[in-house]
């Protein structure tokens, strides 16, 4: 929701209620699910998901070195869905969407490796 959005009518009194409403579904859900349900899968970090899927072939020069490029966080999401020769790919129920902007950001914001890459 942006603030634009928002009508200029709304009262807090709305939003408050809205929120509550919000609030009760995401907590709300999982709870009348029962307790063998599976729990809400977490969003795991971009830093851990580096280390743990794309560092065995990034950080050990299997792939090209993809640290400190500035590549477009577009590219590197749609590589990383689509695959690229001996690239896999990689499905959502393995990295979700929201997992992989954050990581497709932080790969493009990051430094590069101090030793190029080598641990
Ligand atoms: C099994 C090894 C392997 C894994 C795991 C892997 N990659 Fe790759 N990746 C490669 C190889 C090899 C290439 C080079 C493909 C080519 O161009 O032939 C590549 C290329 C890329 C490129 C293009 C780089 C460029 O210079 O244009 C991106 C972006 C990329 N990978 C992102 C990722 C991300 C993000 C992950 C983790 C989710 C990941 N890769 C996991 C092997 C891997």
């Amino acid at each position: 929701m942006t603030g634009a959005a928002v009508k200029r009518g709304t009262t807090m009194a709305n939003v408050k209620k809205a929120i509550g409403v919000m609030v009760a579904l995401s907590i709300g859900v999982p709870a009348l699910a029962g307790p063998a349900a599976q729990p809400v899968a977490k969003v795991r970090a971009p830093e851990v998901i580096f280390a743990k899927v794309c560092g065995y072939c990034h950080s050990t020069r299997v792939g090209p070195v993809l640290l400190g490029r500035n590549l477009p966080p577009e590219y590197i999401e749609m590589t990383a869905r689509s695959g690229r020769n001996a690239m896999p790919s990689f499905r959502q129920s393995e990295i979700s969407n929201a997992e992989l902007a954050g990581l497709a950001r932080w790969i493009a914001h990051s430094r590069p490796p101090v030793d190029g890459g080598s641990h």
